[in-house]
């Protein structure tokens, strides 16, 4: 497929959705299309799709590589934390199967102005809607050493994080993401073939920037709730954050629920909601990271309703 962003796990996500004519479906990462326009080929002639995106750009392409699509499909930049309402807005009580492809596109890190990646100098954004009040420039120049340190060692799960905390706040102010990588390097060195010293403080500063981890917490309650019976959610994660919020949700909703009588107080008791197709996630081929290489830490977990 010739996209600027080359989809992961398509053919598994496709075979998840089993998107049918008819059906129903959303793709709350819309990015450059890719699995969107797998699911309109495959619901064909009649099945609608509702795509969400908070970046501009990442629609304008989705709207390109969608045009044959056009009667057919739903195109809104709005964040997946609004997918209730979105649902609501289309008059769709329920669909048969969700998307969410989470992270980055390689459009946002090949996009050097968008301050995503620590290859290219720019100044330090790394915000997907560009109109978000604030920038990772604003996190790295206005928190305390403690508050960077944290969210450093917990958003990047970094070592050197105290270190790197350090040296951010005696150098600062910090506008480039070049600042910042020579700031990283002076205190954590290269070692080896060991990933970039700046990978995780920049993973760190995205995920805070665009409160990742709380938007999947958000989502993953609506999207369990807009599903009918039988259908099916799907969600790719790249690092073990964003894997342990599905997991949780995925297995703590495919339980049923018998408290105890003094927790009554709570919860009665309650059926299960969903279940999850694959216990274990499923991980790309070996083919298929070695073609593209972004692809390498994807996990899917799929869940059907009840
Ligand atoms: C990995 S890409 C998706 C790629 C897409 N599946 C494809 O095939 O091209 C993730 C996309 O999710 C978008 N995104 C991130 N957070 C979002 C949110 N809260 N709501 C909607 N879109 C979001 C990003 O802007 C990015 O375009």
């Amino acid at each position: 497929m010739n996209l600027p962003h080359q989809p992961v796990l398509y053919q598994e996500i496709i075979h998840a959705l089993q998107p049918h004519d008819g059906g129903r479906y959303v793709d709350g990462t819309l990015g450059a299309g890719g699995h969107a326009r797998g699911i309109l080929e495959a619901c064909a002639p009649d099945g609608q799709l509702l795509g969400l995106d908070v970046d501009p750009q990442a629609l304008a392409l989705a709207r390109k590589t969608l045009a044959p699509y056009e009667q057919r499909i739903h195109l809104v930049q709005a964040s997946y934390t609004t997918l209730s309402m979105q649902l609501a807005r289309l008059g769709w009580e329920s669909v048969d199967g969700i998307v969410l492809d989470l992270g980055a596109s390689s459009m946002q890190f090949d996009t050097p102005e968008r301050g995503f990646s620590f290859q290219q100098d720019a100044p330090l954004d790394m915000r997907f809607d560009p109109l978000a009040p604030q920038t990772a420039a604003d996190l790295v120049n206005t928190y305390s050493e403690r508050e960077l340190a944290d969210l450093i060692y917990e958003y990047g799960e970094e070592r050197d994080s105290r270190k790197i905390a350090r040296a951010i706040v005696k150098a600062r102010p910090l506008h480039t993401t070049r600042e910042l990588v020579a700031v990283i390097e002076s205190v954590s060195p290269r070692r080896g073939d060991r990933i970039h010293p700046a990978t995780r403080t920049f993973q760190a500063l995205r995920i805070a920037v665009n409160e990742e981890l709380a938007s999947i917490e958000t989502v993953l309650p609506q999207a369990v709730a807009g599903l009918r019976s039988g259908g099916r959610l799907a969600v790719i994660s790249f690092h073990s954050l964003e894997d342990r919020i599905v997991k949780d949700l995925f297995r703590e909703q495919s339980k049923d629920v018998v408290n105890p009588p003094y927790e009554q107080l709570y919860e009665t008791e309650r059926k299960a909601i969903i279940k999850e197709v694959n216990r274990k996630p499923i991980m790309p081929s070996e083919e298929e990271t070695k073609n593209n290489p972004r692809a390498r830490s994807a996990k899917l977990r799929i869940a059907e309703k009840l």
